[in-house]
């Protein structure tokens, strides 16, 4: 795959692979900016290390079923957006390391990947999860313009001790 740069107005998001270790172990391994993931935090740096390595992989891929991108601020990197694809659906994720909240880098990261991928690679379906807690990512979903379309019990985030919920938000784009 070409890699893919996404230039925004603060922000460049370039693919995101082991190059960025230490800074994704930073946040990967930390309780509080992970607390409302399911596959994260986690528990030590191979961890960290399997997963660039299959994310470096996936961008060497011709048709790469996932896209991992780093966020860049200067030359900072602050954090990751991801979409992930199956049947079509690219499934949205965001994480900022926590000294970067609350200075809108997550939602212009992902607006700029939602308009890249629906510009330039025909994507019209997305879809997005998080615990109905997580006041900051669905009020990213919203600022997207993605829809509530359910809501339900049963979800486990990693470092949870109890099953939580979640929402889904959905955005369709006509053609
Ligand atoms: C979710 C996350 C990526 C948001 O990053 P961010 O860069 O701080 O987000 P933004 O600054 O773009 O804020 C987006 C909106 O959420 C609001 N917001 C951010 N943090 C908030 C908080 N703790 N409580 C309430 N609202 C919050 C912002 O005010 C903004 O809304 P507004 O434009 O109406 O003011 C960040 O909190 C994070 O990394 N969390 C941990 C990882 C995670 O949970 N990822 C999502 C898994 S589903």
């Amino acid at each position: 795959m070409k890699k893919i740069e996404i230039l925004t107005k603060r922000l460049r998001l370039k693919p995101l692979g082991s190059e960025y270790l230490q800074t994704v172990n930073d946040y990967a391994m930390d309780y509080e900016n992970t607390k409302y993931m399911c596959r994260l935090p986690n528990d030590n740096i191979e961890e960290t290390v399997n997963f660039l390595r299959n994310a470096d992989a996936e961008w060497e891929k011709e048709k790469p079923e996932y896209y991992e991108f780093a966020i860049l601020y200067g030359n900072k990197h602050i954090g990751a957006v991801s979409i992930y694809f199956e049947e079509g659906i690219g499934e949205l994720g965001w994480i900022v390391n926590k000294k970067y909240w609350r200075n809108g880098f997550a939602y212009e990261a992902a607006d700029a990947l939602v308009h890249f991928f629906i510009h330039n690679m025909g994507t019209t379906h997305f879809i997005a999860y998080c615990d109905t807690e997580n006041v900051a990512s669905y009020k990213i979903m919203e600022k997207l313009g993605m829809v509530r379309t359910g809501e339900w019990g049963g979800r486990r985030n990693k470092s949870a001790l109890q099953d939580t919920c979640e929402y889904q938000y959905e955005l369709i784009v006509s053609r």
